[in-house]
């Protein structure tokens, strides 16, 4: 094998080395430039990866994957498995055996150890021995998995035998994240999708680093989760979707998969079921959570704030007692986001008794609250989360109670529809999405601080970022696919990446390097002309 020796290592941190970047420069690390094969052109240099890592070390040989590598993990089940997930990636594309072992040295290693990792960090070392990845936690692990992936050549992706070389640039990848939530929403409501479907965007989520899967489970046009004990809210409320198609539901069972598979790849699952509003199909499949005694028609139109639930009657608190305890039952993760959201058809005071009622509710089936930032209009739970989907001109008034609940306690998650909500259109000419927020092209997706969003709100309030996909127009995998790409890697990176190396034009280079990444897993996406993309 040649060896590509570099005589003075440079120590990098991440500005420098985007810097490096924005100019061009593959050298540092990066395969020998005498022979760039396609393969070598588009194998990243250490660093150029989304999000963009903590802190970056170019250096030294780079490490070749050659059918000599062998997959080293720690014995340890878990480790086993994010090895396994490794190895399922790089094996179609290389053709080479990467056997998964306990023993020997050198190739591509997994291990936990001790270091300055955090719960989700880890380190990854290459070299010309091999590719050595440490951290704390299998999350780490799995995380440092999708930045070597990242490293490797966009061909790896493929599922047929590629040409090669997969050489991984020399030095080392010290990484952490900056928030704990790094966060996806997917509506399944207004237009179903199957579990494949859902698992098809968890794994483009994981390839980012997202880590938390919000699922809108109900709305006015469908319910979507089975719930035993209320069963005509899934086999009735989820029986239609907008546009009057058939709709669908998740049977506890898919429902229980989605959630292995997401824990697979080390997302949790956020269970929402929208109320007091938003709450169409629930009153369409039981009449006596009506304050009239009488179930609307199912509804397959887009308007919103004119459901309700019943806030004065007693079992109205019965209903969301079931459908708590139940759903709880189902999620092994923290959360259980109970909406919220434009409770247009509830007067202030039966909002502020509803919240008062259902959120000692969620607490005693063991979950925390989390609800979209009208719930700071009542009284949060203590612990709770609010997530904030405002606009940039949203009324100071507004803006000044959340961050006056933030000052007393409530985490924010920070998902403004004019920056992160994925079914924004573009431009005027996208063909899906809607634009009551506003046009969110890339760089405005992009370009603003989680951190310095909400004036007064402490930084220990800000637990990070979400992108929500609401569906009213979105109906398969490859619309879901158009609206988040290119957005959904930068909502990423405000998440997990350090706010001292955030820069557009940096940002944009790295982002134009995924596009061949895409095209190999088969991801369609808008070609922005934001975006110096490669040609092709
Ligand atoms: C929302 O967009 N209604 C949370």
């Amino acid at each position: 094998m040649r060896r590509h020796h570099r005589t003075t290592p440079r120590v990098t941190r991440l500005l420098g080395s985007l810097l490096l970047l924005a100019a061009g420069t593959f050298t540092l690390g990066a395969a020998p430039a005498e022979h760039p094969s396609a393969g070598q052109r588009d194998a990243a240099p250490l660093g150029g990866i989304v999000p963009a890592p903590a802190s970056v070390e170019p250096g030294g040989a780079p490490y070749r994957i050659t059918r000599d590598t062998a997959v080293r993990v720690d014995d340890n089940r878990e480790v086993r498995r994010v090895g396994a997930y490794l190895a399922g990636i790089l094996r179609p594309s290389t053709g080479y055996r990467l056997p998964l072992t306990t023993h020997g040295h050198g190739g591509i290693r997994l291990r936990l150890g001790k270091g300055p990792f955090g719960a989700e960090g880890y380190r990854l070392h290459s070299g010309a021995d091999g590719v050595t990845l440490t951290a704390r936690t299998p999350a780490g692990l799995f995380h440092g998995v999708q930045t070597l992936r990242q490293l490797l050549p966009a061909a790896v992706e493929r599922d047929s035998v590629q040409p090669g070389p997969w050489q991984v640039a020399g030095g080392t990848v010290q990484d952490a994240p900056r928030y704990p939530y790094r966060g996806a929403m997917l509506d399944v409501s207004r237009h179903f999708f199957t579990v494949r479907q859902v698992e098809r965007y968890i794994d483009e989520l994981a390839l980012y680093k997202i880590n938390e899967l919000h699922l809108h489970l109900s709305d006015d046009q469908g319910w979507r989760i089975a719930i035993d004990s209320w069963p005509r809210l899934a086999t009735y409320g989820g029986s239609t979707q907008v546009g009057g198609g058939p709709g669908g539901h998740y049977t506890k069972a898919d429902y229980r998969e989605i959630v292995r598979y997401a824990a697979s790849r080390y997302l949790e699952v956020v269970p929402e079921i929208d109320m007091p509003g938003h709450t169409n199909a629930a009153l369409a499949s039981y009449a006596e959570l009506n304050c009239n005694g009488t179930a609307p028609p199912l509804y397959t139109g887009t308007d919103v704030g004119f459901s309700s639930l019943c806030a004065p009657k007693p079992v109205t608190y019965d209903f969301a007692d079931d459908v708590i305890r139940e759903l709880a039952a189902l999620t092994p993760g923290r959360y259980l986001h109970i909406g919220g959201d434009e409770a247009h058809s509830t007067s202030h005071a039966d909002y502020v008794t509803f919240m008062d009622r259902v959120q000692p509710i969620v607490a005693r089936y063991g979950k925390t609250v989390v609800g979209w930032h009208q719930l700071t209009g009542a009284t949060p739970a203590k612990g709770a989360l609010a997530q904030y989907w405002g606009l940039d001109d949203t009324d100071p008034a507004e803006k000044a109670q959340v961050v006056k609940a933030a000052q007393h306690g409530t985490g924010l998650v920070l998902s403004p529809a004019d920056r992160l909500y994925l079914d924004m259109k573009y431009t005027e000419d996208t063909p899906l999405g809607q634009d009551w927020a506003g046009l969110v092209e890339v760089r405005r997706a992009y370009d603003w601080d989680p951190g310095h969003y909400l004036q007064g709100a402490p930084d220990s309030a800000i637990r990070g970022v979400e992108a929500p996909l609401w569906t009213e127009t979105i109906r398969t995998s490859a619309d879901i696919d158009f609206m988040a790409f290119p957005r959904l890697p930068g909502a990423a990176e405000l998440g997990w990446s350090p706010a001292a190396g955030h820069d557009w034009d940096a940002y944009k280079v790295r982002l134009a390097a995924q596009a061949p990444r895409w095209d190999a897993l088969g991801i369609g996406y808008y070609r922005s002309p934001q975006v110096p993309w490669p040609a092709g």
